[in-house]
């Protein structure tokens, strides 16, 4: 029992010693980043070409502290490049780490990708000859990065922002300046032929439409309110070609392409 109780105290004094050396003396102290003369610096910044294209970078470089050093962009984590790219248009911070695990951020840097074109007014002329379409539309833009290109719907850039004989409608010009930003004007053409009932489009109906079994016996359209009533069915199947019925071989024959100009251009100017 005393044999057990000596053998207890010498190892508790040896391990007491052990910790003593070791505890105090062998962990190093924290560095106080505080003093560190860790410090970023901005080499380059290059603004993305394009509002539209990530093409931009950042370069910057570190000095003081203890190297190696890492660095990272925003959120993004920590790396050895100090060039960050595809950036685009933006505020970007940028932070160095050094070896001791001390960091310090740049100011932030901003990129700036050009502003696009803004969109005017558009000029607009209504459409007033309904057999040659001539209605008109003009983009007005200003600012971003002339020259401009413009096009209308689906079609060709050009350098020429007047789109002339239209016919009453909805269009959309797209406008692209010189960086590759784009914009999209909408333009409403206006109706202003002055296609009338009892001018054009009564004669169209009584030459194609006045047969038994067809009109009025499935639509009086030679009654003035009932065919302003379906005016719109009236544009759509006559443009479509479902009416007359038959096509050629209809009573009265198909329609020529200007009496379903006509059609469209009286329903369009609502149908008077
Ligand atoms: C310019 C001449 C004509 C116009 C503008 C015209 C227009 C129309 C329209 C808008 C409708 C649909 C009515 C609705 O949904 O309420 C319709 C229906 C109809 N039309 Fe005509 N039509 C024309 C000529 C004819 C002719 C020549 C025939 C006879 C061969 C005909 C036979 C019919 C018939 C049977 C219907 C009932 C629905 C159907 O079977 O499709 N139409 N028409």
């Amino acid at each position: 029992m005393r044999l057990t109780f000596r053998l207890l105290s010498v190892v508790a004094t040896i391990s007491l010693t052990l910790y003593m050396s070791c505890s105090s003396s062998d962990e190093p102290e924290p560095f106080d980043c505080g003093t560190s003369d860790l410090a970023i610096q901005l080499v380059a910044d290059n603004d993305p070409t394009g509002c539209g294209s990530d093409d931009g970078s950042i370069q910057v470089s570190a000095t003081g502290g203890q190297g190696p050093y890492q660095f990272k962009i925003g959120t993004g984590a920590y790396g050895s490049t100090a060039t960050f790219t595809n950036l685009g248009g933006g505020s970007f911070n940028i932070s160095v780490k050094d070896n001791r695990g001390c960091e310090k951020q740049l100011a932030a840097v901003v990129l700036t990708a050009p502003s696009g074109p803004v969109a005017g007014t558009p000029a607009i002329d209504a459409q007033t000859n309904c057999l040659s379409p001539n209605g008109s539309v003009t983009a007005n833009v200003t600012g971003g990065t002339p020259p401009y290109q413009y096009k209308l719907g689906s079609g060709a850039l050009g350098s020429v922002a007047t789109f002339n004989g239209l016919s009453a409608g909805n269009y959309v010009i797209t406008v692209e300046d010189d960086a590759g930003c784009s914009i999209n004007i909408n333009a409403t053409v206006a109706s202003n032929t002055g296609i009338t009932y009892t001018g054009e489009i009564l004669a169209i109906f009584q030459a194609k439409c006045q047969f038994s079994g067809c009109h009025p016996d499935n639509g009086n359209w030679f009654d003035y309110n009932t065919a302003k009533g379906s005016a719109a069915a009236i544009k759509a199947h006559t443009a479509n070609g479902t009416m007359p019925k038959g096509g050629e071989a209809a009573p009265g024959g198909a329609l020529s392409a200007d009496q379903i100009m006509l059609i469209a251009c009286w329903v369009d100017s609502g149908a008077n």
